[in-house]
């Protein structure tokens, strides 16, 4: 089977519709996402080196997007799926709970200038979307170059009850041989900048339906 660019995007879901990722895939496995893809490098060897997985990248930027998918497709992958959107609100109002066993962010826009910092991702809604979206067991990695940003986003993960940090190289993302650092990480490390990193464990016991299905 080979796909497409098309067949690789998938349209952000329609105003109110919460989706079941699994349906874009044509068999099952655990599900990933990778926040802010850029150009793919980081999710091209993710799914290289992990066909069981399924990875959704998110992207805004569509001259980004656009470039990820292409690439996706021309590397045969068919255990990838790219969607340009703003990933907080596709994880607000589109994502069920239950379904991301490892969630990737690495380098988010730190949004320097104070009066910017309303743009900023991280945020307690976002982190509360997050949290809900996680299958027990369920990692998200999380990485930046921005030491007050980085900061501001462990103060608001670690007061959840829901997750607990655990050192980076306790979740194995170092450890796999598939690990290449993403764009940002190649190139910040190349200019000697320190690189933030942290891990969280999500560890809810059962979901709270509100009538939404769980994937
Ligand atoms: C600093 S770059 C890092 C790219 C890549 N993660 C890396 O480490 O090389 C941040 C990326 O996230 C994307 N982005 C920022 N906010 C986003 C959002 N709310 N939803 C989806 N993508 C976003 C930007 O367009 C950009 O490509």
């Amino acid at each position: 089977m080979t796909l497409t660019m098309e067949d690789i995007i998938v349209e952000p879901p329609a105003e109110g519709v919460v989706i079941d990722p699994m349906d874009w895939f044509d068999s099952p496995g655990p599900f990933e996402i990778e926040i802010g893809c850029g150009k793919g490098g980081f999710l091209l060897s993710r799914a290289r080196a992990n066909l069981h997985l399924r990875i959704l990248g998110i992207e805004w930027a569509n001259k980004y997007f656009r470039y990820a998918a292409d690439r996706m497709a021309r590397w045969k992958l068919i255990n990838v799926r790219v969607m340009r959107t703003d990933a907080g609100y596709f994880f607000i109002h589109h994502l069920p709970p239950a379904c991301v066993s490892t969630l990737h962010l690495y380098h988010p826009d730190p949004w320097p200038k104070k009066r910017h910092h309303k743009r900023r991702l991280v945020r307690p809604d976002f982190v509360e979307a997050a949290v809900r979206a996680f299958v027990p067991g369920g990692r998200w990695l999380i990485q930046s170059d921005h030491e007050e940003y980085f900061g501001i986003i462990r103060s608001l993960l670690d007061r959840r009850p829901e997750l607990t940090g655990t050192a980076w190289e306790e979740t194995g993302a170092e450890a796999q041989a598939d690990w290449v650092g993403t764009n940002f990480e190649v190139k910040y490390a190349r200019e000697g900048r320190t690189i933030y990193r942290v891990a969280y464990v999500a560890h809810q016991p059962e979901q709270s339906h509100n009538g939404q299905d769980t994937c």
